[in-house]
């Protein structure tokens, strides 16, 4: 093999499974069904961003302590500058913010690292990718919406697969050091068109809580990302 990829290590896929998908009267138990996941992934909705309401920091406060798995935060809130370095203060590992709701993303990703988690950049399935490669740089996570933000268990958008490919080629030639991740109608069926892509972080809501055994699940979904996959390994 040449190029970047004969340097690098080649790097596990990371499956990340939402618990907008799971009962939300048994959060900790739904949280430890999924042991072995990499990210917690955890949707917050305010009904102006987005025209749903999930939960907020106060539930991310208690999760925080009912497990270790290392949470994923992806707000889909207008205000981010005010409302997204709290959840990072609170301890989780990702804070996710939407190009879309903010004026100046760089500044609330700044803020986000500042109070000690990665600072993520999401993109709805009808923004480009273009405008925003510049400050990618400032972004630890690049979040691609397959599906319109907002609720679970919708189809798969193939066609914002070329924004992963755009973001994988800079990731590849060194010129960005960033995970990207895609949400939305990642199941059994998708998983492999978005590993091919280039996606590093998989999350998957209905495809993992409506499974039998959620854990089975992850696993599994893991397997056929890594085997579909050009850049990651199990
Ligand atoms: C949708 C959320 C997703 C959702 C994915 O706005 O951001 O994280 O939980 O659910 P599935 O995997 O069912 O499409
Ligand atoms: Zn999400």
């Amino acid at each position: 093999m040449s190029g970047p990829l004969a340097r690098e290590a080649k790097k596990s896929p990371l499956i990340a499974p939402s618990i907008l998908a799971a009962d939300f009267a048994r959060l900790a138990e739904e949280t430890a069904a999924v042991e072995g996941a990499d990210w917690l992934h955890v949707d917050v909705m305010d009904n102006h961003f987005v025209p749903n309401l999930t939960l907020g920091l106060p539930v991310v406060e208690s999760l925080l302590k009912a497990t270790d798995i290392p949470m994923d935060c992806h707000l889909m809130i207008e205000n981010p500058e005010r409302w997204a370095p709290p959840y990072a203060e609170a301890g989780a590992y990702n804070v996710t913010i939407h190009a879309e709701a903010t004026d100046n993303p760089v500044a609330v990703a700044r803020d986000i690292r500042a109070a000690g988690a990665k600072a993520g950049l999401s993109v709805k399935p009808g923004t480009p990718l273009e405008p925003y490669l510049q400050i990618l740089r400032e972004f630890d996570t690049l979040l691609v919406m397959s599906v319109e933000p907002g609720f679970g268990g919708q189809k798969f958008i193939a066609e914002v697969l070329p924004k992963v490919g755009i973001a994988r080629r800079l990731v590849d030639a060194g010129e960005l050091t960033i995970v990207i991740e895609i949400d939305g109608g990642i199941n059994a069926d998708t998983i492999e068109a978005a590993a091919e892509a280039g996606v590093d972080c998989f999350v998957a809501g209905s495809a993992v809580y409506s499974a039998q055994d959620p854990a089975a699940a992850v696993h599994s979904l893991r397997k056929q990302a890594a085997s579909a996959s050009k850049h990651l390994t199990l």
